[in-house]
């Protein structure tokens, strides 16, 4: 029956029937915040283009997780600033690495906390690219045993997720035989399943300093373009043994989230990146939009898009809102 029998202003008339009605609600426990260690002591340098968000040494990380624990998040993933790079990324899989010391530290001061690492060699390499460079081009192979590498040495460490995000084909089939062979066929994989070649990355480059310092990663990263090639991504890591699958960056790909959810029975996680952090922050701090109005609409639209889990740069100021 046409109008006026339907009034759907009806059920949004106060707070309270809105509540009632309310499809999508979020949840600090599923929040994943994005930290980044660095060397040294005492240190904790704000990243410029990412507000309230820092570069930490060992000893101020593990407060930040204690904080984090406290507000209810769900768990942090880790990205390391190593000591020194090198064409071999020796970083990234050493057992004495920034990331392996700081996961063994977290561990001794949170034992609760979910700490996931992500699994990447671009901040470990000295020309920035995410693997081992063969006439030009990342070479997929000789990449794909650095990565076994580094995750079966951050699960040594004691982290309880791995998540690569190198976007070389067979990584997580590489990443599950090697932790297998470890001892550690219980440590679940997330992979960064449809990752695009984003703009929105940039201001993490900065923070994780690990920015190419040739040609760009569109030979390996996504076309923003493919939406059908996201959904084969995300079904070859699954056959590859991935237990939850990503899409990243959330906002500009929401319809990729809600078509993953829609086909495949895994945990869907969402990344809001750094470049869509940057954005609602700048905004905010111009007078142009209400920062904890924009942070809340945009964590619940990637929500209700389908992604159980955020990754998201607001995880503690979005906790203490939902507190
Ligand atoms: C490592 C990696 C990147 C991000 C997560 N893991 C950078 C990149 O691929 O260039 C981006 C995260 C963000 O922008 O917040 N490969």
């Amino acid at each position: 029956m046409p109008f006026p029998t339907h009034r759907l202003r009806r059920l949004r008339a106060t707070e309270a029937l809105r509540s009632l009605v309310r499809e999508t609600r979020l949840d600090p426990a599923r929040f994943i915040l994005p930290l980044f260690v660095c060397p040294g002591e005492g240190v904790k340098r704000e990243i410029g283009s990412m507000p309230d968000n820092y570069q930490m040494s060992i000893d101020q990380l593990v407060k930040e997780c204690a904080e984090v624990q406290a507000l209810g998040i769900g768990g942090i993933i880790l990205f390391g600033l190593p000591e020194s790079k090198d064409e071999m990324a020796s970083g990234a899989y050493d057992e004495n690495g920034i990331v392996q010391r700081a996961i063994r530290a977290i561990r001794r001061e949170t034992p609760g906390l979910l700490v996931m690492t992500d699994v990447c060699n671009c901040e470990y390499t000295s020309h920035g690219h995410c693997g081992y460079i063969k006439d030009g081009a990342v070479d997929n192979d000789i990449t794909l045993e650095w990565l076994a590498k580094a995750a079966l040495s951050h699960v040594r460490a004691g982290a309880d997720i791995v998540a690569p995000s190198d976007m070389m084909d067979g990584r997580v089939g590489a990443i599950r035989r090697a932790l297998d062979a470890g001892g550690f066929e219980k440590t679940p994989i997330l992979a960064y399943a449809a990752k695009f070649a984003s703009v929105f990355y940039g201001p993490f480059r900065e923070a994780a300093e690990s920015a190419p310092q040739f040609g760009d990663r569109r030979g390996y990263q996504m076309d923003p373009a493919n939406g059908r090639e996201a959904m084969r991504e995300i079904e070859l890591d699954i056959e590859e043994g991935a237990d939850m699958v990503m899409v990243k960056p959330a906002m500009p790909y929401l319809d990729l989230i809600w078509q993953a959810r829609q086909r495949f029975d895994v945990p869907i996680a969402a990344y809001q990146v750094s470049g869509e952090y940057a954005m609602i922050m700048a905004a905010a701090r111009n007078g142009w939009l209400d920062q904890e109005r924009a942070m809340m609409e945009s964590l619940t639209s990637i929500a209700r898009a389908g992604a159980g889990v955020i990754l998201t740069y607001f995880a503690k100021p979005a906790a203490r809102s939902l507190a």
